[in-house]
């Protein structure tokens, strides 16, 4: 069977059982700071679990890219070690919120185990919580397991390494024990069941766990009771598609054996069955869907995991003895293999690649040295028998040849050594804190709040009076009084302020009542509808239970919305102009301005830019009304909304109709397109490979800017005194008259030296048969002095020159002597006496040397005594 059918397989069975098939979400988690990646497919769901959140469905499935490489669960280490593990993979999951628990979670799980996928129920063996016996009860009794495959974990009597069967998505955030079910994959392969010592092998192989999700852990590590009893289930669909294609690794089902056959190709591998193959397999799949879903490799957070990975696949190419860029070439295949069921990853194929190829030649600068450099290091410490490669090392490598430590880490490993990680850790921890002395304060944007949601009104309101504040935070805790001078936090019961998201930033005004007044400086989502307002109290103290009025700065907010609503109608226009691969990659929505970043290879022309300019300026002066409606998803994008990559949809969706644009879009708009008024592009640019930028502005600011370039062609008029529409022909003319006025003056330059020169030879003096000349030259440059020299000795015959030129108190010498002058005469001798003379030195040959000198008080007279050097020498 398929991947595909299996996948197909899964949602069906449940959706025959209530429940709704629901898209994944993005592998970015939006407005989650307690995790870096999507890990499974509860995350979409987590404040519906935690109550904060509500969903039209009490029961949900779905099938869920998921990345496990950084966080609480990180299967990196693992990948290229085991036939199981993988950065990247789908996870199957059936979902209830509040409606049915264990039992029905159970029965369902084996029934599709063993009546849909037809599995042996022999090859079955499940764990369950120590403590859990009503789990046991139903796997035991009603299931009808035996005892002996039921196993319990979690006490730390039994399991060693992976499981203690208490899941939790990430240190803080829902949780529950939970029940695993393995397959046993037959003798023939090594490992034991679940709790033994030899669990850590491949012959049982968890395949789905099923969490009954009861508590939410917090900051503090207490577990507090959820409101209702959820299940949250994941099956891994690789491991599932091993067992059903009777194969015992992972990386033999179809899918990975094509992307195995294509990293054989491009590495130029003859061996198949190279463990390298493998890592390289796993990780362009990783790497490609996070660069679809908006991450850029970089040198923090999400973007050093995708890093990270990037290097170890590369490092694993120069194991098969590939050292030139390769792992971009994969892209295309992995297009192949999953662009039908992940259309997303086609339409961002060329994007993928570029981001893939640049990184990788970033990393070719140095991995060469890098890795000599180590390899160096390694077999010093085979030879002396040592088993720890220092921390500080590896912290070197790190920084100079942009080795991540797990990739220091696995070379090592592959020799049987270790690094030391805390030495690493604390050169690490001293750099950090170096750059952090100099970094600005900032505001704690991770708050521990439980409580209800935020009520917005500001799609239609400016003003909210009587809300009561919910919530007050200090540096991040919670406080019952506010009192003033103090930065904090507030969340309100409800609120007018828009917190920044979607590229839009948030608002700005007061929180106020008689007695208090607060200044909101910005707004920030603290969790999914929760609004927190940033900001300093004023005056008063602000109590949590306050009633209090709520007020946005109109005339900000007007201009964002204005920016908001021009950015949706220039990427329909950028769309209409420059074609349907335009896609937009990244947007800042503010008071000034709108600036768009967008996928397209070239700069735009002056003549596309006033074509988008035309495009959305008729759409304004049609005044359409803008409509909002709340629909299902699959509903907009069939009406032909723009979603936007990197975004989380959940089912309902807001489409914002404005003019010839329909986007899915959660901010705020104009009522009528006319209400932008002008729209003028005020920059066009490239922000990185493949990737351009735009910014315009609007409205007030957009007449301002005119007014700006207005007063500027009048400044520059009134000074040619001319009319503003005489500027061209005035600049041309008068760029004409200056190329005129300079040959006039070169000309005239030459005249002049030619006159001066002769004025010059007139002044040579003749001693027994030669002519002697020194003399300064004014305002002569050394290319002036040697051309006069040249032309002197031409004129003179048999000469011996000195010319001397001062400029800012430096003396410039130059000597020459003609060849018949005399043998005893030399220019380098004479330029020298000179030099001397005047404070300086210098040097050359016989016919011609130069020299300075910075004493031009007593120039005239070392010109003078010339005459006699050279008498004495004839
Ligand atoms: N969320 C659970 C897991 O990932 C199902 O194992």
């Amino acid at each position: 069977m398929k991947a595909a059918k299996i996948r197909e397989k899964f949602l069906r069975f449940f959706e025959s059982k209530g429940h709704t098939i629901v898209h994944s979400s993005s592998l970015v988690p939006p407005n989650d700071p307690t995790l870096l990646f999507t890990n499974s497919g509860m995350v979409q769901f987590k404040d519906v679990f935690l109550s904060t959140e509500t969903r039209p469905y009490s029961r949900a499935v779905t099938s869920q890219p998921s990345i496990r490489a950084g966080g609480k669960h990180n299967d990196l280490e693992n990948v290229g070690y085991t036939t199981r593990h993988h950065t990247f993979f789908e996870m199957l999951g059936n979902f209830s919120f509040g409606d049915y628990f264990k039992r029905d979670a159970i029965h369902y799980a084996w029934e599709l185990l063993t009546g849909v996928y037809k599995l042996q129920p022999e090859k079955l063996s499940v764990t369950v919580y120590y403590e859990d016996d009503e789990a046991s009860h139903i796997w035991s009794n009603e299931i009808g397991l035996p005892l002996e495959r039921v196993i319990r974990i979690g006490d730390n009597k039994g399991a060693r390494y992976a499981s203690d069967n208490f899941w939790q998505m990430a240190d803080t955030g829902p949780c529950g024990p939970c029940s695993e079910i393995f397959y046993d994959h037959g003798p023939q392969v090594w490992g034991g069941p679940p709790g033994s010592a030899d669990e850590s092998g491949d012959r049982f192989i968890e395949i789905w766990n099923l969490v009954f999700i009861q508590f939410n852990r917090d900051a503090q590590g207490n577990l507090r009771p959820l409101q209702q009893q959820c299940i949250d289930t994941g099956m891994g669909l690789e491991r599932l598609a091993a067992v059903l294609q009777h194969v015992h690794s992972n990386y033999k089902i179809d899918l990975f054996q094509r992307l195995i056959a294509a990293a054989a190709r491009v590495t130029r591998t003859s061996d198949l069955e190279h463990n390298s193959l493998k890592v390289i397999a796993d990780h362009i799949r990783a790497c490609s869907f996070m660069i679809v879903d908006g991450v850029m490799p970089g040198n923090e957070g999400r973007g050093y995991v995708l890093r990270r990975i990037v290097r170890r696949a590369i490092r694993h190419g120069y194991k098969l003895g590939y050292k030139r860029p390769f792992f971009y070439r994969l892209v295309e295949d992995l297009v192949d293999e999953m662009g039908e069921a992940y259309p997303k990853l086609k339409m961002a194929q060329s994007h993928v690649t570029d981001v893939l190829c640049q990184e990788e030649k970033r990393f070719s600068e140095t991995i060469e040295q890098g890795i000599s450099i180590l390899e160096a290091i390694l077999s010093d410490l085979t030879e002396r028998g040592m088993k720890v490669l220092d921390g500080e090392l590896a912290f070197k490598l790190h920084d100079t040849y942009g080795f991540p430590l797990d990739l220091t880490a696995d070379i090592c490993r592959e020799r049987g050594i270790d690094v030391d990680d805390a030495a690493f850790d604390k050169s690490m921890r001293r750099q950090r804190e170096q750059a952090r002395a100099s970094a600005k304060f900032q505001i704690v944007r991770e708050l521990d709040y439980i409580g209800g949601q935020t009520i917005f009104h500001g799609y239609d309101k400016y003003l909210c009076s009587d809300v009561t504040v919910v919530a007050v935070y200090i540096n991040g805790i919670s406080v019952p009084l506010l009192r003033a001078g103090y930065q904090s936090v507030i969340i309100l019961d409800q609120t007018p302020f828009y917190a920044e998201s979607g590229g839009q930033v948030g608002d700005r005004g007061v929180i106020t009542n008689t007695v208090t007044h607060f200044i909101v400086s910005d707004t920030l989502k603290v969790r999914t509808n929760v609004i927190g307002h940033y900001g300093v109290l004023e005056r008063g103290e602000i109590r949590v239970g306050d009633v209090v009025s709520a007020y946005i700065d109109i005339e900000r907010r007007a201009r964002i919305t204005r920016n908001h609503s021009a950015t949706h109608l220039m990427h329909k226009a950028l769309r209409k102009v420059l074609g349907p691969h335009v896609q937009q990659r990244g947007s800042l929505v503010n008071p000034e301005k709108t600036r768009f970043d967008f996928l397209h290879h070239k700069p735009l022309s002056n003549h596309e830019i006033h074509s988008v300019e035309m495009l959305v300026n008729a759409e304004v002066l049609a005044n359409t009304p803008s409509i909002a409606q709340i629909l299902s998803f699959d509903n907009a994008v069939s009406l032909g909304a723009t979603a936007l990559f990197g975004e989380k949809y959940v089912d309902e969706v807001r489409m914002i109709e404005l003019g010839f644009s329909r986007e899915l879009c959660g901010g705020t708009h104009v009522q009528h397109t006319g209400n932008i008024g002008l729209f003028k592009i005020t920059f066009e640019g490239s922000v990185a490979a493949h990737i351009r930028r735009v910014e315009a502005i609007t409205g007030d600011n957009a007449v301002r800017y005119v007014h700006r370039l207005e007063s500027m062609l009048e400044e520059a008029a009134s000074v040619l005194k001319v009319r503003p529409i005489e500027l061209a022909p005035r600049i041309a003319h008068l760029r004409d008259q200056m190329r005129a006025f300079k040959k006039e003056v070169i000309q005239l330059k030459s005249k002049l030296s030619t006159s001066s020169r002769d004025e010059l030879s007139s002044r040579a003096v003749n001693v027994a048969g030669v002519h002697v000349l020194a003399a300064e030259l004014q305002s002569a440059d050394v290319k002036m002095l040697r051309e006069t020299v040249d032309k002197l000795k031409n004129q003179l015959d048999r000469a011996v020159i000195v010319l001397a030129s001062v400029d800012s108190g430096k003396i410039r010498l130059i000597a020459s002597v003609t060849p018949g002058a005399s043998k005893n005469v030399k220019a380098s001798d004479l330029v020298n006496f000179v030099a001397k003379q005047v404070g300086g030195s210098g040097g050359g040959y016989s016919d011609i040397a130069q020299a300075g000198g910075n004493n031009p008080s007593r120039l005239p007279e070392a010109l003078l005594s010339v005459k006699e050097w050279v008498r004495a020498r004839l």
